[in-house]
């Protein structure tokens, strides 16, 4: 291996809970399970800010969730990759056991259990990439984070099976998750009924969805229930506690539903519960299958079985990968590497980022 740095550039939160470029020292000791990666290219990520303004990581402590480049060292258990491979993984920094994670630095440690082999390789030749197969390194950072979340809500939470006469109501199409779940949702063959803008009918209705309803309409409930379908599952990936009222008051009563959320923790606040609707929160950062902590003291227990559904669920995204059977949204990179990730995280907050993907390139900071 050629030797390391001993200091690199990376995001950090500082005291005032800011993200903040510094330099800080190359931590190269793996655990059995980790592999460090020289970055390529990091995706900038709604929880990117959350870590900060909700103070879910200590300050010290590293974000970003979503990155691909090349493995330059791996650990002694690690079997799936070795160093000279390409990959593409989820991470994350805010837990109290990984506070040297985290995407946005120039060399990441990442589990092996969170990465993909999609054989990314190079940059793309243009800084706005359009809709397409995975196939370089802003490709494959663009979506890490939702491959993970899928695996968790689809795979793991609704339950794997080969039964293709379901039928899944995914709440927030046009997110970053809801166009992976699509995609993912119509190779398993069922049945996607999925809300977003009117305005993305086209495009969500390629990428698998069969039904496409507006979520501005003001009989959004009403709607769902005239389609008259049997609903097994319905995933909810953005939006508040309105969301998850409305699709919870639009599900039928006569059979078990399972209801995903990605934002809102439980169902206390609905007052007419129904018994045969079960509402689960996915946290992506459980995916390790352990407790995690976060800065601000919050302990978050994993699914039971997290760990054994994503070694499964791995190699089937690795395979529709090959078959060119996932595509990412639109990307920009944005210029100027990590100086670019504040003024990209305030567009995402402010809500100005609408079917695309923002992503950093690390290589123009080197
Ligand atoms: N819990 C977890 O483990 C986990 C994991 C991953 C992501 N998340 C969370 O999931 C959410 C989605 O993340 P993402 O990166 O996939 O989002 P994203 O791609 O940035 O979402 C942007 C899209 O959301 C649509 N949208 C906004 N408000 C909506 C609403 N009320 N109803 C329907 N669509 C709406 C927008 O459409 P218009 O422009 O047409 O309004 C836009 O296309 C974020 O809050 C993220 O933090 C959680």
């Amino acid at each position: 291996m050629t030797p390391l740095p001993n200091t690199q550039t990376a995001i950090k939160i500082n005291e005032e809970y800011k993200l903040v470029k510094i330099e800080v020292p190359v931590h190269s000791e793996l655990e059995g399970d980790e592999i460090l990666v020289k970055a390529k290219a990091i995706g900038l990520n709604h929880v990117d800010n959350y870590f900060a303004d909700f103070k879910w990581a200590s300050p010290g402590t590293g974000v970003g969730t979503s990155l691909s480049g090349d493995v330059i060292a791996v650990g002694k258990d690690v079997t799936r990759f070795k160093v000279g491979d390409t990959i593409t993984s989820f991470t994350f920094g805010s837990d109290s056991e990984f506070k040297d994670h985290g995407a946005l630095q120039q060399y990441v440690k990442v589990l092996e259990t969170n990465s993909f082999q999609l054989n990314v390789k190079g940059y793309a030749s243009t800084s706005d990439i359009p809709k397409g197969p995975i196939t370089n390194y802003e490709d494959g950072a663009s979506l890490a984070d939702a491959l993970i979340t899928i695996g968790i809500s689809i795979y793991h939470t609704f339950g794997h099976n080969d039964e293709k006469d379901k039928t899944i109501l995914i709440y927030g199409g046009s997110t970053n998750v809801g166009q992976i779940a699509i995609q993912y949702a119509h190779t398993l063959g069922w049945k996607i009924i999925t809300i977003a803008s009117q305005r993305y009918e086209t495009l969500l209705k390629e990428l698998g969805a069969n039904i496409v309803l507006d979520y501005h309409s003001e009989s959004l409930v009403e709607d769902i229930i005239s389609l008259g379908e049997h609903i097994d599952y319905a995933y909810i990936t953005t939006g508040s506690t309105k969301s998850v009222e409305q699709v919870y008051e639009a599900l039928p009563t006569e059979y078990p539903i399972k209801l995903e959320g990605l934002q809102v923790p439980n169902i206390d606040f609905i007052e007419n519960k129904k018994s045969n609707i079960t509402y689960e929160l996915t946290r992506a950062f459980t995916s390790h299958e352990r407790i995690i902590t976060y800065g601000n003291g919050a302990s978050h227990k994993p699914k039971p079985g997290t760990l054994k559904s994503l070694k499964e669920f791995v190699p089937i995204i690795e395979n529709l990968q090959k078959q060119g059977k996932l595509k990412h949204l639109p990307i920009k990179v944005l210029p100027g590497g990590f100086d670019a990730v504040n003024e990209g995280l305030k567009l995402l907050k402010e809500g100005k980022v609408s079917n695309q993907r923002l992503v950093i390139r690390v290589n123009e900071e080197i």
